[in-house]
């Protein structure tokens, strides 16, 4: 079981008029990580940021950036992002056509290196590179948008790759990601994520109390 559970609030749900003090608001209210989902309307049917968006934010927050790249082929963007601000850089096996490679870029940026896996991504594609990476993100809805419903069907990934990353002693945090509500939040903890992404929970319940909010995901 994992030790500590942290927060990677999704700024999708946010204000994206008002970004930055969202962003100070959320470190205020005990959140451990930003996750900023980028997304180009090609790998996934919406179009959020890029780059230059998450450059301005870095100044409204000492907390680190979780990048989620929902965009193809990404490759020749990850030196874009790493420049930005960008601290964990998440990439989809699909959207490049070299891991190994892209997993090298983002690690000569002196960056943490994320592998994402949609609800139908088999888990053989990451775990010839738990030894190389930082963190798995298991998607529980199929990317695109925020809002979605909980896929539990996902569980069952969590659980053989917690074992597998324990027993192995790598040094990989699970993050899981869509659909996290007060409900679902504790299934995801005990199959063995330790991060927990979420949108609409966040920003939507309890009028908008993010400190709240961000609690009671935690007390699961
Ligand atoms: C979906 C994104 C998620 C999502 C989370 O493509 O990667 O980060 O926005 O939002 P909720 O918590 O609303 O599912
Ligand atoms: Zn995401």
């Amino acid at each position: 079981m994992p030790k500590s559970i942290k927060i990677s609030p999704s700024i999708l749900s946010a204000n994206f008029g008002i970004l930055g003090k969202e962003i100070s608001d959320l470190e205020k209210a005990g959140a451990d990580l930003i996750h900023v989902d980028v997304m180009d309307g090609h790998f996934v049917p919406n179009i959020t940021i890029g780059p230059d968006v998450i450059k301005d934010l870095r100044q409204h927050t000492k907390l680190p950036f979780d990048v989620h790249l929902m965009i193809s082929p990404v490759h020749k963007y990850i030196k874009n992002f790493a420049e930005a601000g960008a601290d964990i850089i998440t990439i989809h096996p699909e959207a490049t056509d070299n891991i190994e490679k892209s997993i090298q870029e983002i690690k000569s940026f002196g960056k943490k290196v994320g592998i994402s896996l949609n609800p139908e991504t088999k888990i053989e594609k990451v775990t010839p590179f738990l030894n190389k990476i930082d963190l798995v993100l298991i998607m529980s809805v199929n990317p695109g948008f925020g809002g979605q419903k909980f896929m539990p069907e996902v569980l069952g990934k969590i659980k053989i790759l917690r074992e597998k990353i324990d027993k192995e002693k790598y040094s990989v945090e699970i993050e899981i990601d869509g659909g996290i509500n007060f409900e679902n939040a504790k299934l995801a903890i005990n199959a063995g994520a330790n991060i927990l992404v979420s949108g609409t929970t966040i920003f939507k319940n309890n009028q908008g109390n993010l400190k709240k909010n961000i609690n009671l995901l935690k007390k699961n």
